[in-house]
């Protein structure tokens, strides 16, 4: 594994740690590497009301909408479980589910980049990694509203 992708997947495991999960228990971190090298985190943050619950990646692309760099993203690793003071239990990989493949995909394709979405388990043995294109495949976006060339 690359230093930069095992740094990514730190970051992600890191900001696992705020996630806001009372519910479920359990915890999902995303970090997002923009084009310059910088990193973008976010966690999940359920709600009482379960259905408004946000993902990790929803939360963390968000925050870069909100900064206007939407068209910056590069890379995004995902990493979740039960936490277990700093660890997370876990030896399956966390997929994006079905809306943050959409979520992402709006970031991508304002990036221009079918994108690497890398995938790992709480216990840090596995990591998966897919083009978005795989997880996503014929996906609408921005493209469909004529908003990209
Ligand atoms: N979760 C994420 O944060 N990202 C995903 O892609 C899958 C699921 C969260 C939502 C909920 O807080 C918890 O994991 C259990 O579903």
């Amino acid at each position: 594994m690359s230093d930069t992708l095992a740094a990514l997947i730190a970051a992600a495991r890191d900001a696992a740690t705020r996630a806001y999960a009372p519910y479920s228990g359990f915890h999902v971190g995303a970090a997002l590497l923009l084009k310059n090298g910088d990193v973008v985190t976010g966690a999940n943050v359920e709600n009482a009301s379960y259905g408004l619950t946000l993902c990790a990646e929803t939360t963390a692309i968000a925050k870069i909408a909100n900064e206007g760099w939407i068209g910056e993203l590069a890379e995004v690793a995902i990493i979740g479980g039960r936490p277990d003071g700093d660890n997370l239990i876990g030896s399956d990989p966390v997929n994006p589910c079905g809306r943050c493949r959409q979520i992402l995909n709006e970031a991508a394709e304002r990036s221009e980049r079918d994108i690497l979405v890398h995938c790992a388990s709480g216990d840090g043995k596995t990591v998966n990694s897919y083009k978005l294109s795989e997880l996503l495949p014929a996906a609408f976006g921005p493209k469909d509203l004529g908003l990209l060339d």
